[in-house]
């Protein structure tokens, strides 16, 4: 190893997958080194990863890449990438100094060196007086997403009745305590009775049920809304979106957010229900978090007084070291996570 030269650890992709992901597919490796120095000729920053998070659109960039995609895809036998948490340690870049706090886009790895800060929405994190591990979650990429897909897409009122998937994760959580603020009714699912516990004693939710309990997903929304649903925020898509849709009130908003019940399937689930969206006018509308990025200040002023004075609660489930990545990130996909899942 040359002078100034560290070992890197890394999480690497081993081969491409299909199916559901295992940890097997991934492996920590310490065979690179590299200069804790940005190299003459770039002008990007240079970090020390303090919190990496694992995210359910990691999986769709663990397989061959096939037709557009919204993230550059992983390669096979290299270090996976995602969003963290990072020490700047040297900078080329006028908008970074050596010290400054960041999150965004980063590798999965102890050290990277981050070569475009614009393309990766690199942000400066300016407000330490709350946890740094909040910056993977509630004040990074999911809180974001909630923010934008609950308050500029769905356009809320008080007292509309609103129902949130995958509820007790990242984005879900945070949606429905917004919904709550706004004086919402608010019912959300998630996979155990742990989380419905949690979704109601701990984010207070007026509803929650166990979808893995539930063989008829149509009869359990009944239930839970005999008035119909104004708002969904779909976070899982296939089965449950189809129900949904036959529940939807007039004029009633859903974002489709993300549907990792589809992430590891060859074959995605058709969506059978569709024409009652036009009988009962409701808007449908995809949300990719980058669009809405411009708007982070702003939400920031929204949430940080929420969280200081308790009105917002925020779980996350933190694993340690880089060693905990693979399984991490594979239970995902079986509900492992109470919370947002981080290392
Ligand atoms: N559009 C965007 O820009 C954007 C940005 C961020 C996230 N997203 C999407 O938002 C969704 C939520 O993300 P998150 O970060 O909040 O994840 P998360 O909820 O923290 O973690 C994923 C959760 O999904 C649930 N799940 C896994 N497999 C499932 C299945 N087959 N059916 C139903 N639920 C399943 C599990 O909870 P249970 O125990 O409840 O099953 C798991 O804990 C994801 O679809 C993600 O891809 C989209």
């Amino acid at each position: 190893m040359a002078d100034g030269e560290v070992r890197n650890k890394q999480v690497i992709l081993r081969e491409y997958i299909s199916g559901f992901p295992k940890d097997s597919d991934l492996y920590i490796s310490t065979e690179k080194t590299m200069p804790l120095k940005v190299p003459e000729s770039s002008n990007g920053v240079l970090v020390k990863n303090l919190y990496l998070s694992c995210d359910p659109y990691m999986r769709l960039l663990m397989q061959k890449p096939e037709g557009p995609a919204l993230f550059t895809p992983y390669t096979s036998g290299s270090v996976i990438s995602g969003y963290g948490v990072a020490k700047v340690l040297d900078s080329k870049h006028p908008d970074f100094n050596k010290g400054d706090l960041v999150w965004g886009t980063t590798g999965f790895e102890e050290y990277s060196l981050i070569t475009t800060p614009e393309i990766e929405s690199l942000f400066k994190i300016e407000h330490t007086d709350v946890p740094l591990s909040y910056y993977t979650g509630i004040l990074g990429m999911p809180g974001m997403t909630a923010y934008a897909g609950f308050y500029e897409i769905c356009n809320p009122k008080k007292g509309e009745y609103v129902f949130v998937s995958a509820a007790s994760g990242a984005v879900g959580q945070l949606v429905g305590q917004f919904a709550k603020l706004m004086g919402c009714y608010v019912v959300g699912s998630a996979g155990s009775e742990e989380k419905v516990d949690l979704l109601i004693n701990k984010f207070g939710f007026d509803g929650a049920f166990n979808y893995k309990e539930e063989h008829d997903f149509d009869a359990a929304l009944r239930r839970c809304f005999p008035e119909g649903i104004d708002i969904y925020f779909d976070n899982v898509g296939g089965k449950m979106l189809d129900a949904v849709i036959l529940n939807m009130r007039e004029h009633g908003r859903i974002v489709l957010c993300g549907m990792v019940s589809q992430y590891n399937l060859d074959r995605h689930e058709g969506v059978n229900n569709l024409m009652r969206l036009i009988y009962k006018r409701v808007l449908m509308k995809g949300l990719v978090v980058f669009d809405y990025y411009s708007l982070y200040t702003k939400f920031l002023d929204l949430v940080l007084p929420y969280i200081k004075e308790g009105k917002i609660v925020y779980v996350e489930d933190i694993d340690e070291g880089l060693e905990s990545i693979p399984a991490a990130l594979v239970g995902l996909f079986s509900g492992r996570n109470v919370g947002k899942q981080e290392k």
